[in-house]
């Protein structure tokens, strides 16, 4: 019989600041990989039926690698997948960089690399079939802020606006934070309800984001 679906996504809430760590396991062969290390390992240890395949890092910022040590010495098999540029991970013996659109099975599942820089240098989403896993690049309501040393809002408007927006408008997004009005969205719905995704070129996007960052509250 030809399961209806092909995976199931677990999403897990908590860590830092309501970050997501999601479980995403192949219905036909069972492998599981894990996306982030942000919530710790008893929090997600229930999801996994075995050791699982791999982590895929969204990008090196803190509290998304917050519990990647303490997962590589609970899962001696698993291998670490991620930007070629991170430094932070380099040190990592089993760290396996990805090249930008660079295609990869897990079990059965056929994800995509694409290189998201802007929010942080080595951000990466992941796309599998209608969905992505964006990291901090875009979330629900709004894109990634750029604030940290390594940030660029040329790179993030170009990552979003050329590189996930041109994306089919049914795509799912399941992003690293728990910031938006629910936990996941499509991008055609997302591109209704965020001023950030509605800019009519850089400039535009400049400005919005300035006034995006004058008018924030913390949390928001
Ligand atoms: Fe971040």
């Amino acid at each position: 019989m030809i399961p209806t679906t092909d995976f199931s996504i677990r999403s897990l809430c908590g860590g830092y600041d309501q970050n997501f760590s999601y479980v995403v396991t192949c219905t036909r062969t069972g492998a599981q990989l894990i996306i982030d290390a942000a919530v710790g390992i008893k929090q997600i240890s229930p999801f996994l039926r075995d050791q699982p395949g791999a982590i895929l890092i969204t990008h090196s910022h803190g509290d998304h690698i917050a519990h990647l040590d303490q997962y590589i010495e609970a899962f001696p098999k698993v291998i670490i997948l991620g930007h070629p540029d991170s430094s932070e991970f380099l040190k990592i013996k089993k760290f396996k960089s990805l090249k930008n659109n660079q295609l990869f099975k897990i079990g059965d599942l056929p994800f995509a690399a694409i290189h998201t820089p802007g929010h942080y240098y080595d951000s990466i989403c992941y796309q599998l079939d209608s969905i992505l896993f964006t990291g901090d690049t875009l979330f629900v309501g709004r894109t990634g802020r750029v604030i940290s040393i390594k940030s660029d809002i040329a790179d993030l408007y170009d990552s979003v606006y050329n590189k996930i927006l041109t994306m089919d408008g049914n795509t799912r997004i399941y992003p690293g934070h728990d910031y938006g009005e629910k936990s996941t969205i499509t991008l055609k719905e997302n591109i209704k309800i965020s001023h950030l995704l509605q800019a009519r070129n850089l400039k535009n996007f400049q400005q919005r984001m300035e006034q995006y960052e004058k008018n924030r509250t913390p949390g928001s």
